[in-house]
């Protein structure tokens, strides 16, 4: 982008800012996900990457990075993220050595997320895949994974109808919040009790809150 050495005019383009401020904390930190992150900013201008990457969104998944990692290891064959938006969860798994997965495959229902998905996961070539599809819709007695991962349960309508689809004893880690003012938010819980007796899942290995300014995070760690 620019090489000028006058301050930046007010006219310019934020992704033009952005997208050098990424690249040059890549170069400086040797991160493939914030060179990956540059490339989403500078290949796709209208997502809205700046919402899933934000700094409540990265404490979040750091948070159900480490978590899973305390609760089961880091080895995974197949790992599942339904919901999926951008891909920031994947990469952030591809980018912890703590981990060893075989493959991650990111699910949406909104077609325009695919390949920002896979833009922001470029890195891990083969072993990612990102695909459009409505988690309500999946195919889930064929494969079946070591982990499936819903960090979306505030966005859809019946969490543990859709857990009922899911195999009995299937490894997963759901994410919701107590975000009511947030429109798209359609299934929002006040606070982890109710969780808790939203999933009922059959083990659980971890279920905790992550307080932050605007609202709690609920997480649990468990089977079905
Ligand atoms: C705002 S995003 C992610 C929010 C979440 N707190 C997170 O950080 O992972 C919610 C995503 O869920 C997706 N989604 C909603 N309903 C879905 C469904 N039935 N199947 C698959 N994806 C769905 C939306 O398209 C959107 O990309």
């Amino acid at each position: 982008m620019t090489d000028a050495t006058q301050p930046a005019s007010p006219e310019m383009d934020w992704h033009e800012h952005a997208f050098d401020l990424i690249r040059g904390i890549a170069a400086y930190t040797g991160n493939v996900l914030l060179t990956d992150l540059a490339r989403v900013v500078g290949d796709h201008p209208d997502s809205a990457i700046a919402n899933a990457f934000n700094h409540r969104q990265v404490a979040s998944k750091a948070w159900a990075r480490d978590q899973l990692f305390e609760s089961c290891g880091g080895r995974f064959g197949e790992i599942w993220i339904l919901g999926g938006w951008y891909g920031v969860f994947a990469a952030m798994l591809f980018d912890d050595a703590r981990y060893d997965i075989d493959l991650v495959e990111s699910i949406d229902v909104d077609p325009a997320v695919e390949a920002v998905a896979r833009t922001m996961n470029r890195r891990a070539g083969a072993k990612f895949r990102a695909r459009t599809g409505d988690m309500y819709a999946l195919d889930y007695s064929g494969r079946r994974p070591d982990l499936v991962v819903n960090t979306s349960c505030e966005h859809i309508a019946d969490v543990r109808g859709w857990l009922d689809m899911l195999a009995p004893g299937t490894r997963v880690l759901l994410q919701s919040n107590d975000y009511f003012s947030e429109p798209t938010h359609i299934n929002c819980v006040a606070e982890l009790a109710d969780f808790v007796g939203l999933a009922r899942l059959a083990t659980v290995d971890f279920a905790g809150t992550l307080p932050t300014k605007k609202y709690n995070r609920f997480m649990l760690i468990g089977r079905t």
